[in-house]
């Protein structure tokens, strides 16, 4: 289940399921619906008209990009076992431990994620935080996914470079539909 799929985020992370072979659930609202069908999502829930939680249930894995309620909501979809992803909820002990940070770094993460440890023990659910690094092996391989047409690059609008401003202030509204490109030759 990939939270928001219609957004920068989601629309790579859909295609990126569907060529490993998972099945996609995701949520967009009726403006990102087609979109997100058109990328290969399999059910498609109107996060605005719908409850995602009471909807899906058994998935193996949530791909969070929303945080907060939405991804603490997203505990109730995965089955017993299953894992949740979030690259926008609260950083934990167990991203500190993989980011090799220090003692103070772990304490801090885990108190701060103290709400979302109770809920993977309820749930049976491991999560964790996702911090994206530059890896010019990844980027090398969706390079080639992209020239073979296994991926559609999806791009919502182009800025120039001097109106880097006005790009970040419409990435702020949180409605793009794909990526916001700012061009810089
Ligand atoms: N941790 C990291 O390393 C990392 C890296 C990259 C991004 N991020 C974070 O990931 C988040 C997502 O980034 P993004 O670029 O994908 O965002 P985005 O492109 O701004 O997402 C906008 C899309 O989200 C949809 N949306 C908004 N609220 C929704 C909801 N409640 N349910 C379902 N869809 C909803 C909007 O649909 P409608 O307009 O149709 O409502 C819109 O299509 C951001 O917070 C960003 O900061 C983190």
């Amino acid at each position: 289940m990939i939270q928001a799929g219609a957004g920068g985020v989601g629309t790579f992370a859909i295609q990126l399921a569907k060529l490993m072979g998972a099945t996609v659930a995701t949520t967009a609202s009726e403006a990102g619906a087609n979109l997100v069908k058109s990328l290969g999502a399999d059910d498609v829930i109107n996060y605005k008209t719908e409850k995602f939680e009471e909807i899906l249930k058994n998935y193996d894995a949530v791909f969070d990009t929303l945080g907060g309620e939405i991804l603490e909501k997203s505990f109730q979809v995965v089955k017993d076992g299953g894992k949740i992803v979030s690259v926008s909820g609260l950083p934990n002990a167990r991203f500190a431990k993989e980011y090799g940070s220090g003692f103070f770094k772990t304490l801090l993460f885990s108190a701060a994620s103290h709400k979302l440890t109770a809920l993977e023990k309820k749930h049976h659910v491991q999560y964790t935080f996702l911090f994206m690094k530059p890896s010019g092996e990844q980027l090398h391989i969706i390079a080639d996914f992209i020239e073979s047409g296994k991926i559609k690059p999806v791009i919502d609008r182009v800025f120039p470079f001097e109106d880097a401003q006005k790009a970040m202030e419409y990435a702020e509204l949180g409605r793009a539909k794909g990526k916001i490109i700012l061009k810089i030759r």
